[in-house]
């Protein structure tokens, strides 16, 4: 069949969507795929008709495209589409909501309050403790977030992360490493630990910076790596997320792995971690992006 690869879009992270659109359709292509590249926009179904498509490969990050949005207008056109389904997108990406049932789940992620412009700075940061992390719910790439180190920095991160639209979240400080574990077809490839120059791995550290170092083996011992690939799945699964998708953890002080996010379209692009860990797991670009398809929601 004729596969869609649905990127771009208008999210603040369109940029990087093109990036991994463009990787995802060239890899498809070359695994002789019958794909097409789709700019998203307004008339999205439209140009999906019209094209004879008849599944799609999202690779959309952000709002309107990993949150339910394309999912379920895609359901209506009854087209199987990649990864997860619209109510597992909405909460995925919503950090928010993702806490509050991993932390009535019993799972380890930080503790955290929901910001607003009147917070008491304060109270806030004697609850979290400092340095704390503030961050947009709704949003990807680290974009809006910021670490405060004293309680004067607490209103202009709010602002930062309110601009983004959605609820602000303000997080207890995890002084670990950062590790990420893909999960593809309810199997998690490789842990990646991440090592950057930044305070945290931020949207440059992301996608731009040279000295930004992927660690994979992680250097964890194989019962703690395979501890953390538990975790995620868990994770994964608590959201009811399916297909694939990416869960992020950082150490706490006392060195035990605490969730921070799961990804429900991730990154594709020659930066993103995805087909780094697939390719320690022996797969290149071309395998991976069957191996997804191949999980297309029917
Ligand atoms: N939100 C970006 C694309 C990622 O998680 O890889
Ligand atoms: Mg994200």
């Amino acid at each position: 069949g004729k596969v869609a690869v649905l990127m771009g879009g208008w999210s603040a992270e369109r940029p990087i969507s093109l990036k991994s659109g463009e990787a995802v359709l060239r890899a498809l292509k070359a695994a002789g795929v019958d794909a097409h590249g789709i700019d998203v926009g307004p008339d999205v179904l439209d140009v999906m008709r019209a094209g004879g498509f008849d599944r799609a490969f999202i690779v959309l990050h952000g709002r309107g495209g990993e949150d339910g949005v394309i999912q379920g207008a895609l359901e209506l056109l009854r087209l199987p589409y990649t990864g997860s389904g619209v109510a597992a997108s909405a909460l995925g990406m919503n950090k928010l909501w993702c806490k509050r049932i991993w932390r009535d789940m019993g799972l380890p992620t930080a503790q955290f309050l929901v910001l607003q412009a009147d917070s008491d700075a304060p109270a806030v940061c004697r609850e979290l403790g400092l340095p704390l992390i503030v961050k947009p719910a709704l949003e990807g790439s680290s974009i809006g977030m910021t670490v405060v180190r004293s309680e004067a920095e607490l209103a202009a991160a709010y602002r930062l992360a309110a601009d983004c639209g959605g609820p602000v979240l303000a997080e207890t400080w995890l002084p670990g490493a950062e590790y990420t574990v893909a999960v593809i077809d309810g199997e998690a490839l490789p842990a990646i630990r991440l090592e950057t120059s930044h305070s945290f791995y931020d949207y440059d550290a992301k996608y731009h910076a040279t000295d930004t170092q992927y660690h994979c083996p992680c250097g964890l011992d194989a019962a703690a790596e395979q501890g953390l690939q538990q975790l995620c799945i868990t994770a994964f699964d608590a959201i009811g997320c399916s297909g694939w998708g990416r869960v992020d953890v950082r150490m706490d002080a006392q060195g035990q792995a605490s969730l921070i996010e799961v990804n429900t379209v991730p990154g594709m692009t020659d930066h993103s971690l995805v087909p780094k860990a697939a390719a320690a797991a022996g797969m290149d670009l071309s395998q991976l992006v069957l191996c997804i398809l191949a999980s297309t929601l029917t």
